[in-house]
This record gives C-alpha cells, sequence and structure tokens, in this order.
C-alpha cells in the first residue's frame, strides 16, 4: 500500500483529546496516509518519508465533515413553498406531499443522477461522509427504492417510513404497514431507523406511534434516531433519549427536562441551524446544551422542504452567529460531534488508525469557516490520483 505524505499544513485540526484543547491543533503540520487510514499525524518536522508527498502551502486540513442528517434522494424542488414561507406562511410538513409524488414519478436512473450531483456538491464543501434517509416514498416499494438507491453512495442509510401519513390513508393502516411489510422490505437495506415525532395531530407521529416505530424497527436490527422537537417543545427528545437513541435532531423548541435528558444520557442533540434559517424558526438554544454538558453535533438536514443547503461551513457559520458556539465548538460538532451522532469513531478524528477522510481550507485556520462565511474556501481532500 503506497503512502503520502501530506505537508504544508498551517493549522492541523485532529480533534485528538490527547492534543489537548480546543480541537487537538497541530501548528505546521504533517500527516501521513496510507491507503484509505492515517498511519502518522503530527508537527512536520518529525514528518517521516514515504513514497508521495504533497504540500499544501500553509493551508489548514481538518478531518472532513461528517453530514449526520440529510434527505438527499428525492426530486423536484418546492422553492414557491420556501417563498410563500418567507412571507409568513409557517412550515407544517404539508409539503412533503409534493416531494412524494415527485420522487414517486422519477425513475431510477433520474433519482441516482440527481442523488450524486447532490453528493458531489457536498463534497465540494468539504463533507467526507453523510447520512441518507428515505420518507419521500412512503409505500413499501418506493421507501426500499430510495434506501437501495442511498446505499450506493454511503453506509450509513435510515429508514424513514415513518415520516408523515400519506394523504388517503388512516394512521393505524400505515403505521401497521411502518412496522410491517415495509420495515421488513427496508430493514435489510438500512442501518438506522427514524420518526417524524411531534404532538399528535400533526402530519407526524405522536409519542406512542413514534416508540412502536422506534421498537419495531430495532427489532429488524436498526438502530434508532428520531426527529425530535422540530415544530414544538412536544415529546421527541424525550423519547429518543429513553430508547436510547443514537441522536436526537432537531432540538429547535427544548423545554428544561430536555436539557436534562440530553445532558444526562449518551443521545447526541443534533442541531440543524439551515432549518431555522429556512422556514424562519427560532435557533435552538445549543449554548445551554453545551453548558449543560450535551454533546451536540451539526448537520445540514439538506431536503427541499425546511433547508436546500448541503453546507456545512454554511451550518458551522450559522452556529457561530445566531447560536452562540464558539468556532471551535462549531467545528468540533461538525466533525466529532457528527462521528458521535453515527456512532463512528472511525471518523471525526485524524490520529494514526482512524480513516484519512480529510477536508482542505483555501485559509490558513479552522477559524475562516465562521469568518469567511459564503466563501468556497472548504473541499474534500482527495489523496489517491
Ligand atoms: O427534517 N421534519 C421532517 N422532515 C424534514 C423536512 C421534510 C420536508 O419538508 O420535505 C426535516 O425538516
Ligand atoms: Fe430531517
Amino acid at each position: 500500500m503506497s503512502a503520502v505524505l501530506v505537508t504544508g499544513i498551517g493549522e492541523l485540526v485532529t480533534n485528538d483529546p490527547g492534543r489537548g484543547a480546543p480541537l487537538g491543533l497541530v501548528g505546521s503540520a504533517a500527516l501521513v496516509a496510507e491507503g484509505d487510514r492515517i498511519a502518522w499525524v503530527g508537527p512536520a518536522a518529525a514528518a517521516p518519508a514515504a513514497d508521495r508527498a504533497l504540500d499544501l502551502a500553509g493551508r489548514a486540513v481538518l478531518p472532513g465533515f461528517v453530514d449526520s442528517h440529510s434527505h438527499l434522494v428525492f426530486a423536484g424542488d418546492r422553492a414557491a413553498e420556501f417563498a410563500a414561507r418567507m412571507s409568513g406562511q409557517p412550515y407544517d410538513g404539508g409539503g412533503i406531499a409534493a416531494t412524494v409524488a415527485a420522487t414517486r414519478a422519477a425513475t431510477d436512473a433520474e433519482l441516482r443522477a440527481l442523488l450524486a450531483a447532490r453528493v458531489a456538491e457536498l463534497a465540494a464543501q468539504g463533507t467526507t461522509t453523510v447520512e441518507i434517509k428515505s420518507g419521500y416514498g412512503l409505500d413499501v416499494e418506493d421507501e426500499a427504492r430510495l434506501l437501495r438507491l442511498a446505499g450506493e453512495v454511503t453506509s450509513e442509510t435510515t429508514y424513514l417510513g415513518a415520516h408523515v401519513v400519506p394523504a388517503g390513508r388512516s394512521r393505524e393502516d400505515y403505521l401497521r404497514l411502518v412496522t410491517g411489510r415495509m420495515l421488513a422490505a427496508c430493514a435489510p437495506l438500512a442501518r438506522w431507523v427514524d420518526v417524524f415525532c411531534e404532538p399528535a395531530s400533526s402530519h407526524a407521529f405522536d409519542q406512542d406511534e413514534a416508540r412502536a416505530v422506534l421498537a419495531a424497527g430495532r427489532a429488524a436490527g436498526l438502530l434508532p434516531r428520531v426527529h425530535a422537537n422540530q415544530l414544538s417543545a412536544g415529546p421527541g427528545v424525550r423519547l429518543a433519549v429513553d430508547v436510547g437513541a443514537a441522536s436526537a435532531d432537531h432540538c429547535t423548541y427544548l423545554a428544561p427536562a430536555d436539557v436534562d435528558a440530553l445532558a444526562g444520557s449518551d443521545t447526541v442533540a443534533t442541531l440543524l441551524p439551515g432549518v431555522e434559517f429556512s422556514t424562519r424558526s427560532p435557533y435552538p438554544d445549543a449554548r445551554r446544551l453545551l453548558d449543560a454538558g450535551a454533546t451536540v453535533a451539526l448537520a445540514t438536514d439538506c431536503n427541499p422542504g425546511t433547508c436546500f443547503s448541503s453546507s456545512m461551513p454554511f451550518v458551522v457559520a450559522l452556529a457561530v452567529r445566531e447560536m452562540g458556539m464558539t468556532p471551535a465548538e462549531a467545528v468540533s460538532a461538525a466533525t466529532t460531534g457528527g462521528a458521535r451522532a453515527l456512532r463512528r469513531p472511525d471518523i471525526g478524528v485524524l490520529r494514526p488508525g482512524s480513516r484519512a477522510d480529510l477536508a482542505v481550507l483555501d485559509a490558513p485556520s479552522y477559524l475562516h469557516l465562521a469568518y469567511r462565511p459564503g466563501v468556497p474556501i472548504a473541499r474534500r481532500l482527495v489523496l489517491d490520483g
């Protein structure tokens, strides 16, 4: 296996706790990658020899972003719904039906091309791992189809048959399908099970329904995560903690008991500030979560309804400007936080043995991610070829 020595790293974010706060930074750094793994990390002056060398001329390097929440397999867009929201319409999930119709009507080839373009868009902005959910099929064949397509580009696939109750179906019938035949078809194609949990009367699933979905998914070998507290301080977060979900995502509206529950658990609070931006909602109280000791992740939620942005740098900038996170906290949440939300100790960190998933900045420091919002300074660093 050939080894590549990367030199000229002006600032290296390792996220290795052994290297100290913040972010396990190493100045004037180098690293060696062998195949898809990191073999060595440290000060450039101590770097070993390798087969090939790449000089980054003072640029900053960090672990590639881990986007732990997206809905990338869909057709159509909802720009008109977005425009209506900007003139005061609230978001209630009702628009999901339009994406379901467009997605069902698309061929595999069309969906594959749309997905490939979106994955390339993420990589061009420094993302190296993306989780992708189903949820725009809402029948057995289409949910399985979306997961099959997602599985072609990531191992982090999530069954979200319980996104909303499709038009024309009774809740009871649909819940039976989601926990029965649809689950049986989808479980072999997914790692995770997710549910959109809100108080009864919304398009989503109430506490008991959501619990049933997660229990059935777990019995089929899937690991739980939850769309929680997006539209109200509902039951989602506490359900997520109660079932030991890897992550409670959104956390837009949190009661004090939700913060306490997250802080006392292994469930990661995954914040999606692109959604608040695109739905004109209040931002989650990241400061309170961090100060309470919760683990926080940042992700895009890239989807046609609530946030059609694939940009982790944008999310980092929002987290700093709008949620009171420091640049170091935001970068940590977008890398190692996402890795924790996906239970992946092999990513989000750069140390010997971890995956050589790298992002490089056309800038001398990670601080520029928030300091230069909207400027395309980040991209995935490809070492082989
Ligand atoms: O994460 N909340 C539910 N699902 C998505 C939005 C889906 C849509 O509106 O198309 C979300 O925000
Ligand atoms: Fe989502």
